[in-house]
């Protein structure tokens, strides 16, 4: 293979930052769900996975602008990079076509930072297996349901209900002095 991510022009030092920015404050909602030891970055996630699929001549600054549309230059950042997601348009559609038939899979996917981003860029198929079943009911929660509840309609009573029964949860926790402190 002879990919972009291969090159020696693969833009370390910004995803390295984009990474650290996404670890500190502001980090993805869905990670506050539940606590979770090795959570790998969205933003390094994204950017191996279109680094992989692009070829070694790829321009490093329109591939910067992809995957991290917030990003400004010289190691600042508008806004949380994985609060964006990637400008995919600028690759123009050669590319495009090249994701829409790409297939993906994460065979230990964790908590999912592969998958997801495989699906924000517009990966054609992703596909996700994990051993744990807590992992397994969040893969779901964030790569099935949502697009689910789009499709039906029901997208707004979901938010609603996953903030009344989180609530829910969080307060029969708080009842019991063992695990109150989780
Ligand atoms: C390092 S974590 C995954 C990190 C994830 N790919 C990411 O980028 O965030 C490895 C995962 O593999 C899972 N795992 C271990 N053995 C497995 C197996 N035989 N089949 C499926 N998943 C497995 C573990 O439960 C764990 O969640």
């Amino acid at each position: 293979m002879d990919t972009f991510l291969e090159s020696g022009r693969f833009p370390v030092e910004v995803v390295n930052l984009a990474s650290s920015k996404e670890k500190g404050p502001g980090r993805p909602p869905h990670w506050e769900m539940v606590f979770w030891w090795t959570r790998k970055p969205l933003a390094s996630a994204r950017a191996v996975i279109l680094a992989s699929l692009l070829p070694r001549d790829f321009d490093v600054e329109r591939f910067t602008r992809v995957v991290y549309p917030s990003y400004q230059g010289s190691g600042r950042f508008s806004k949380t990079p994985h609060f964006l997601n990637p400008n995919v348009k600028l690759l123009g559609r050669e590319y495009l076509e090249k994701l829409a038939r790409t297939r993906l899979l994460d065979p230990f996917a964790g908590f999912g930072s592969i998958p997801l981003e495989g699906v924000r860029l517009g990966v054609g198929e992703v596909v996700a297996t994990e051993l744990l079943p807590t992992a397994v009911v969040f893969l779901r929660a964030v790569l099935e349901y949502p697009k689910w509840a789009v499709e039906k309609k029901v997208e707004k009573q979901l938010i609603s209900d996953v903030e009344k029964w989180g609530k829910w949860v969080l307060e029969q926790l708080g009842k019991d002095p063992d695990i109150r402190e989780l």
